[in-house]
């Protein structure tokens, strides 16, 4: 659908994972219906687009993230039909439908990898990154796979290797034909008719895999050694100027940022690539890398980067993170502040805030009690890795728990029911067994809920144009668990002040001179209790504030 120049600086993004969402006919699988039945949830959220993780034909190897047809819908999820009705259920509540699209890799299953893999000469033989063996038959290089084991994979009918970033049944896409591409580009125009209003594209930063005249130097990951590459732009530029900048379709590209010049080259609007940039991190480094003053430096950085001419996605969760509240807060004492704090945080930056389903509920990591219960391939082989690494199954168990993607593919938790309310069948994947306590229907009876407070901020952004256009400027310390900023525009500057830590802090503005007591506009405290010393706020755990300066 045709949008204004801009129009996704307004969003707030919903992120449904289908699977996990709400089940709609009874099977234990989330669906396109449940998706559909709680359209009026969302509204009331106040969320003014959803992305959708992929629901497209698969054999769910990855979760819908290997794609056996573009152009119909995965059984379990409905039909083409359910689709429309939900694009059109969300459309009549002026919510906007962003797609994920799978370019990478399709799946082994899609008809072109199953033609080219029959011979070197079919019609389809060059879709795919096909390469001779080394002189002693081994893979043509030494790359892993993001999930384990050779990024290569042979096929005797042709003699050759298969490259896949991912796992063996999603093979790459071969960009650098021509043909392949144009083909590609099919697939966008075709979800561009249906109406969608944006996109999130997947991996999108190894289009270009450089193999040719490549040493085996280094041990290294496949997505590590073909990662920004000059083709990778070029193919990027060349999609968003066909098939999704004429009509201001709003962009989300899954990349690798390692430089600020990659943050600039993937989300500035000289470059013509995307609007915003998600950043792919993997969950071990994350839980290993965060910290407050970690977030702060890259707060600033990334600032200054785009300011100018770009934009930013902001998010702490999806479906490839452990859930916020346990990662970056505090999922017990604190459970309830510093859900409250991480979102104040998130949607008072300037970018476009994204909503990782039941993170308004403050869902929290799930610990299966053992290896079956989880379902994802990634925790499954790091599971196995470390196994025959000599790791004693427990401690395995321990680490897999904390970086597994189920943490945050529970089913969505709707009630205090079975099942959470999710299905009346067995889901998929195990609930959480904190369902009881935290859940939609009692939040939505709660005027203090998590979710209460998530439906303030969004009105917040709705309502005034400091939060989407003010500047930023930090006011803290480099050091300490503290971030601060004001939000400036016009005649109106906000200040937020967010403790990321569960001792108390005292806040020592900088750069600003704090009135005694400014108003505050949204605060996860009780403000009548609110202690100053010399002035300056004393911040409980994970206490955060808006204040209104001017
Ligand atoms: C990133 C997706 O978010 C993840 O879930 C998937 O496994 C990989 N890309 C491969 O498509
Ligand atoms: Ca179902």
């Amino acid at each position: 659908m045709k949008h204004e120049k801009d129009w996704y600086k307004n969003l707030v993004i919903y992120q449904i994972y289908p699977r996990s969402f709400k089940d709609g006919n009874n099977d234990g699988i989330g669906d396109l219906k449940g998706m559909t039945e709680k359209l009026d949830y969302l509204k009331e959220l106040g969320i003014n687009a959803i992305w959708m993780s992929p629901v497209y034909a698969s054999p769910n190897v990855d979760n819908g993230y290997d794609i056996s047809d573009y152009f119909s819908i995965m059984e379990e999820f409905g039909t083409m039909e359910d689709w429309e009705a939900f694009r059109d259920g969300a459309h009549k509540r002026g919510i906007a439908i962003i797609m994920d699209l799978v370019l990478n890799h399709t799946s082994d299953q899609h008809i072109w990898f199953r033609e080219s893999r029959k011979s070197r000469s079919n019609p389809y033989a060059d879709y795919y990154v096909w390469r001779d063996p080394a002189p002693d038959g081994s893979a043509p290089t030494n790359w892993m796979s993001v999930f384990g084991e050779s990024a290569w994979e042979y096929v005797p009918e042709r003699d050759q290797y298969y490259l896949h970033l991912f796992a063996k049944e999603q093979p790459d896409l071969n960009w650098d034909n021509p043909e392949a591409r144009e083909k590609i580009l099919d697939i966008v125009r075709f979800w561009n008719e249906k109406g969608v209003d944006g996109y999130r594209i997947d991996a999108i930063s190894y289009l270009d895999k450089g193999l040719d005249g490549r040493s085996n130097d280094a041990e290294l990951y496949g997505t590590n050694a073909c990662v920004n590459l000059e083709g990778t732009h070029r193919y990027i530029k060349e999609m968003t100027a066909k098939t999704m900048a004429p009509d201001n379709l709003m962009t989300v590209g899954e990349v690798n940022i390692n430089s600020p010049q990659d943050a600039m080259d993937y989300a500035s609007a000289a470059s013509g690539e995307f609007n915003m940039s998600i950043a792919f991190v993997p969950p071990i480094v994350e839980i290993q890398t965060w910290s407050p003053e970690k977030l702060k430096r890259d707060l600033k950085q990334d600032y200054e980067v785009l300011k100018e001419d770009g934009w930013w996605a902001r998010f702490f969760s999806n479906h490839d993170k452990p859930r916020q509240v346990s990662l970056y807060g505090n999922d017990s004492t604190y459970w309830k502040e510093s859900a409250k704090m991480l979102a104040c945080y998130l949607h008072t930056l300037p970018g476009t805030p994204f909503i990782y389903q039941g993170e308004e509920l403050g869902m929290t990591n799930v610990a299966y009690s053992s290896i079956e219960e989880y379902d994802d391939i990634d925790t499954r082989n790091f599971y196995k890795t470390m196994l025959d690494q000599g790791a004693a199954p427990e401690e395995a168990l321990a680490e897999s728990q904390r970086i597994s993607r189920d943490n945050s593919r529970t089913p969505m938790q709707w009630d205090a029911s079975d099942h959470a309310g999710f299905s009346e069948k067995e889901p998929w994947l195990g609930v959480n067994p904190n369902y009881r306590d935290i859940n939609a229907v009692s939040q939505l009876q709660d005027e203090s809920s998590i979710f209460r407070f998530y439906q303030k901020l969004i009105a917040l952004r709705r309502e005034h144009p400091v939060m989407v256009q003010g500047d930023l400027t930090l006011r803290c310390p480099e050091e300490g668990p503290v971030i601060a900023y004001t939000r400036s525009h016009e005649a109106t500057t906000w200040l937020a002040v967010h403790n990321f830590s569960d001792q108390e802090q005292i806040y020592e503005a900088e750069g600003i001179t704090l009135t005694p007591d400014p108003p505050v506009i949204l605060s996860n405290y009780d403000a009548h209790n609110r202690v100053f010393k010399d002035g300056n706020p004393v911040l409980r755990p994970y206490e955060t504030i808006l204040f209104q300066l001017g």
